[in-house]
C-alpha cells in the first residue's frame, strides 16, 4: 500500500481502519483521512474526468482550490474527494464518464476537438506547436 499522502507533513492523525464503498469494491481508508488520500494509498489514480473533453482527473492541490477531485460521495455529485473525511461505509463514485472513468467511451470528445486549433494547422505546416499553444493560451 502506497503510504506517502498519508506520511506528508499536515496529514490529517490517522484513525482506525474502515472500509470505504468505491463503485461497488470495496476500500480500505483510515477513518478521518481525506477519500482522496485513502484512494490514491489504494492505487486509485483517476478520480474523475473533465466535463468538456473527458480528459483523466485526479489528485492536484489537495487542499479544496482545484476541483480536480470532484466525485459523487453519497450519491450527492461534485463533492471534492479531498475534502470529504473518510467513514465507514461511504460510498464513492467516479464521475462524467461512461461507461467508467476507466474506458470512457466519452472522451471521443477529446479526439474530435483539437486541444488547440491551431496546432493542426502549424504542424501540417512544420511549425512549432508549442508557440502555436502559446499564442492562443491552452484549452483544458
Ligand atoms: S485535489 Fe484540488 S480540490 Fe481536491
Amino acid at each position: 500500500m502506497n503510504q506517502t499522502l498519508r506520511d506528508f507533513p499536515g496529514a490529517a492523525p490517522a484513525g482506525e481502519p474502515v472500509t470505504i464503498d468505491f463503485e461497488g469494491a470495496p476500500v480500505r481508508a483510515l477513518a478521518g483521512e481525506p477519500v482522496a488520500a485513502a484512494l490514491f494509498a489504494a492505487g486509485i489514480r483517476t478520480l474523475g474526468r473533465s466535463t468538456k473533453y473527458h480528459r483523466p482527473r485526479g489528485l492536484f492541490c489537495l487542499d479544496g482550490h482545484c476541483a480536480s477531485c470532484t466525485m459523487r460521495i453519497d450519491g450527492r455529485p461534485n463533492r471534492r474527494a479531498c475534502m470529504v473525511r473518510a467513514r465507514e461505509g461511504l460510498a464513492c463514485e467516479r464521475q462524467n464518464a461512461f461507461p467508467s472513468a476507466d474506458v470512457d467511451l466519452l472522451a471521443a470528445a477529446d479526439w474530435l476537438f483539437p486541444r488547440c486549433p491551431a496546432v493542426t494547422l502549424r504542424w501540417s505546416q512544420g511549425g512549432d506547436i508549442g508557440a502555436a499553444c502559446g499564442q492562443l493560451g491552452s484549452k483544458a
